[in-house]
């Protein structure tokens, strides 16, 4: 079993602060596996509270884990209440939300931080690498960083000209300042020496004031809130842009790939992973499968994605077809993950998607490096 004690942010103050809220609930608002993991390790220490799960997934509220009930937030109260979000995905909306409600951070929420999350933009910077192995003199956009810079700090370090990110949600996103996130820049910092990028203090990538850190913005450019579907950028700008994880969740993605050609360079690449499947299979309930979401039209599921960490109803032929619509040229297409679909799941998908190729419908994740081409001279 995972421990968390191992790796999670804080788990000291987290238990002090737990001994002090005797006659208070505590929520683990995320009903996933993180959230079951937590609760056995906290079992094992002998936690006294009445424990309940959270989730926004209004499907799984009035449900049980661990036979303990699944509330949605409006049942949630910073009076009465501690909370720990254990959704990693969903973390920063999470924290967003428990702010607007009145709860604070490390006082009476708190997050799980483990390492996985600072080993995570290595991660990302391997399956970039995959496709493009020098960044030297790029310039870069990448689109949809989520709650941390990691990865642009890494691109940074490994040469390139420019580093500029567009995020969407603002959501938990510390910028420029970092000082509520240090310990994740630390830690960060520190596996980039052990990984030969670099040292992002001694490159000035974070600049110390009194006691008070800050991301140096005359190196990593962040917008926000910006989509991809609207860039500020000008006509051909960027060599390379990337994104990962992020066209699943984009509202109109075949105006966000019109924008990536528009900005890219004659000549320049893009990189992207794309994970085009129902993320309620990411929970632990048994009734959900990759493709359940392909059963409701496309109004159906818009309505239901709003409850949820939003991500559209597009599949990988209709990624593909807008992709090569605007013109791209695709140079590397990888299928990372797929299933069959059987005659029963076919029957149950929505009529709007019974037209696709049955084999393409079962892709759940891929990964593309696409060019710009060339623009031909003109013949005279
Ligand atoms: C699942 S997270 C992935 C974050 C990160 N790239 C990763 O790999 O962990 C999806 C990200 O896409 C961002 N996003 C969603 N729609 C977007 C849009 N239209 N333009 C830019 N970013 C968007 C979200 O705010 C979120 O940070």
């Amino acid at each position: 079993m995972y421990s968390f004690s191992e790796n999670f942010f804080d788990i000291k103050q987290f238990l002090l602060r737990l001994k002090q809220a005797e006659s208070k609930r505590l929520i683990l608002f995320g009903a996933g596996g993180w959230g079951e993991a937590l609760y056995d390790e906290l079992l094992q220490r002998g936690i006294s509270l009445p424990i309940y799960f959270a989730d926004n997934d209004s499907s799984k509220q009035g449900l049980r884990l661990k036979d303990k009930p699944i509330l949605c937030p409006q049942e949630i109260d910073h009076h009465k209440d501690i909370v720990v979000i254990t959704t990693i995905s969903a973390g920063d909306q999470v924290s967003n939300q428990l702010e607007d409600m009145g709860f604070a951070r490390g006082v009476n929420y708190f997050e799980v931080m483990h390492s996985l999350n600072y080993q995570y933009p290595f991660n990302v910077m391997d399956f970039y690498n995959n496709f493009v192995e020098d960044f030297k003199g790029l310039d870069i956009l990448h689109i949809g960083p989520g709650g941390q810079l990691g990865v642009e700090l890494l691109l940074y370090l490994m040469g390139a000209k420019s580093v500029f990110a567009v995020e969407y949600h603002s959501f938990n996103l510390s910028f420029p300042e970092i000082t509520r996130t240090k310990n994740y820049y630390d830690n960060l910092g520190e596996m980039a020496i052990d990984r030969d990028y670099g040292d992002i203090f001694e490159k000035g990538l974070i600049k110390r004031e009194q006691e008070r850190f800050f991301i140096d913005q005359t190196k990593i450019h962040l917008l926000y809130p910006c989509s991809v579907t609207a860039l500020p950028f000008a006509d051909r700008s960027f060599d390379l842009i990337l994104h990962h994880a992020v066209f699943e969740h984009v509202m109109n993605p075949e105006r966000g790939y019109g924008e990536i050609f528009r900005t890219l360079k004659p000549g320049g690449m893009t990189i992207g992973l794309v994970d085009p499947q129902d993320h309620r299979v990411f929970s632990t309930f048994k009734e959900y499968y990759p493709l359940k979401f392909l059963e409701y039209s496309r109004e159906e599921w818009n309505e239901i994605a709003k409850n949820i960490n939003y991500h559209n109803q597009i599949t990988f032929p209709e990624h593909k077809e807008m992709i090569l619509t605007h013109g791209f040229d695709i140079k590397q297409l990888d299928i990372l993950m797929e299933t069959d679909i059987t005659d029963e799941m076919w029957q149950k998908f929505n009529p709007t998607f019974r037209r696709f190729d049955a084999k393409e419908i079962g892709v759940l994740r891929f990964a593309f490096l696409a060019s710009r081409p060339n623009e031909s001279l003109p013949l005279y």
